[in-house]
């Protein structure tokens, strides 16, 4: 497909120039007077690169180079200038520019450029989306009877466009099943847009579902494309669906049967074709019959049902988990450690209320906080939670947090420690365990994040 091309000049001969050899080399060009003029059209998503005039009357180049760089577009720009000096080259090089040509511009020079960036852009697209594949191609461990039926399954319904909704406890796995999924669907070469209800604040979660207009709202000074547009000819990964209020269900509902919607502040109605995956650790049919989730949009999301089944019922792959998440951990500098088959036999005893993250976050503490290479049935009796004394059965602080070097490692593991245990204490429910401690739902899902606690 033709690469579109904005030029943005407030001289009308440079842009008629400019775009009459853009044709004549294959690009689609698209004209703006002005800044101003330029931020709409840039909003529609689709354009590939700027050409970017410095001197303009109202909002001058460096301006718009300057927004467009804090909203976050990794669009090349390449600025151009009858003013041309070093130090404007070099500042707007600096704020993100790819290149920076006088006018009146030579038209080879000018070529060159725009195809450099385009090359590079291409590039860097590419090398992400190998770093993707390479870095966390995930991959679903387990052979134990339900997962390998749960990969059967996952291996029919991958290539079909059926909609699928995966329910499962906290921690099961949901996730990567919908990227197993998105990766085995044949549209694995573009990335799966991923969309946690629970964790965007209720008044934004329209804007970021089908994005905005400039000037919809106060602080939305340029337009931006929302996840239903990204997601575009891709898989649309909604988490956490049961969290969403029935206003932004009535919504969300209206997009899925019809594939198109506004945007926030717009009129026109953008068409886009998207597969969704749908999880929840909620009991969904409870949430329908307490009335706080639609019928409807049940049965729109629930094609194919897929339930990923919680660890405990699935013991027989406990030793293939330890033994692959110790490597994982082995390969960070931690040192190769050996659980010895009486420390595997006491960790089945335990429940694991959250699952196959809470032992992997249990594997990484013991590997962690014990120096020997064997890890013994004693050390492990030693490290499971204690659900005995305290408010929250926690029995005494552990003493290896001594051992922590800095004040910041020591908080951090506090932290970690801390909502482990409370987010035990509410069977892995954010909202509930937000509300316990007092802190903003949406905030403990940061704060999960950035402890590494949540891959979500
Ligand atoms: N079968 C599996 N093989 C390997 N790793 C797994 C498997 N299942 C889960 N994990 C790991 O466990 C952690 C939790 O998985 P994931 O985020 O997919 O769970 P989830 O069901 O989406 O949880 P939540 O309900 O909390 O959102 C991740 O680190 C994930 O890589
Ligand atoms: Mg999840």
């Amino acid at each position: 497909m033709a690469k579109k091309i904005l030029i943005v000049d407030d001289e009308a001969s440079i842009r008629e120039s400019l775009a009459g050899i853009l044709v004549d080399e294959g690009f689609l060009p698209v004209l703006a007077e002005s800044a101003e003029e330029a931020f709409p059209l840039l909003a529609e998503g689709d354009i590939d690169l700027v050409l970017l005039d410095i001197w303009m009357p109202g909002m001058d180049g460096m301006e718009a180079l300057q927004r467009l760089k804090a909203d976050g577009q990794n669009l090349p720009v390449i600025m151009i200038s009858g003013h041309g000096s070093i130090d404007t080259a070099v500042k707007a090089t600096k704020m993100g520019a790819y290149d920076f040509i006088e006018k009146p511009p030579s038209y080879d020079k000018i070529l060159l450029s725009i195809n450099n960036a385009l090359n590079l852009a291409r590039l860097e697209q590419e090398n992400q989306m190998l770093r993707q594949k390479a870095g966390q191609a995930p991959t679903l461990t387990g052979n134990s009877e339900v997962m390998v039926r749960l990969k059967e399954q996952i291996a029919r319904v991958a290539p079909t466009d059926a909609w699928v909704l995966i329910t499962g406890e906290h921690g099961t796995g949901k996730e990567l099943v919908a990227q197993t999924i998105h990766r085995l669907s044949g549209k694995g070469q573009v990335p799966m847009v991923e969309v946690n209800c629970a964790a965007i604040p209720e008044d934004l979660i329209e804007s970021e579902l089908f994005g905005h207009e400039k000037g919809a709202f106060t602080g939305a000074t340029t337009a931006r494309k929302g996840r239903f547009d990204q997601a575009d000819n891709s898989t649309l990964f909604l988490d956490e669906i049961a969290d969403m209020s029935l206003k932004t269900q009535a919504k969300i509902l209206r997009i899925l049967q019809e594939q198109k919607f506004e945007r926030v502040g717009g009129t026109r109605t953008i068409s886009v074709n998207v597969r969704v995956l749908a999880a929840t650790n909620k009991n969904l049919e409870q949430e329908m019959a307490a009335g706080n989730f639609r019928a409807d949009l049940y049965w729109r999301l629930n094609v194919v049902p897929l339930m990923v089944p919680p660890l405990r019922e699935r013991l027989d792959d406990l030793p293939l988990f330890v033994e692959e998440f110790t490597r994982e951990f082995a390969s960070k500098g931690f040192g190769r450690k050996k659980f010895t088959a009486e420390a595997l036999q006491a960790m089945s005893s335990h429940p694991w209320p959250g699952n196959v993250r809470e032992l992997r976050n249990f594997v990484e503490r013991v590997v962690i906080m014990n120096p020997e290479e064997e890890i013994s049935r004693a050390t492990i009796l030693g490290l499971l939670p204690v659900r005995t004394a305290g408010p929250h059965g926690v029995a005494a602080v552990e003493p290896g947090l001594y051992r922590l070097k800095n004040f910041k490692e020591a908080k951090r593991a506090f932290e970690r420690e801390f909502l482990r245990v409370l987010l035990q204490d509410h069977q892995g429910n954010i909202s509930q365990t937000a509300e316990a401690i007092g802190m903003e739902r949406s905030h403990l899902h940061k704060k999960l994040k950035a402890l590494d606690m949540e891959e979500s």
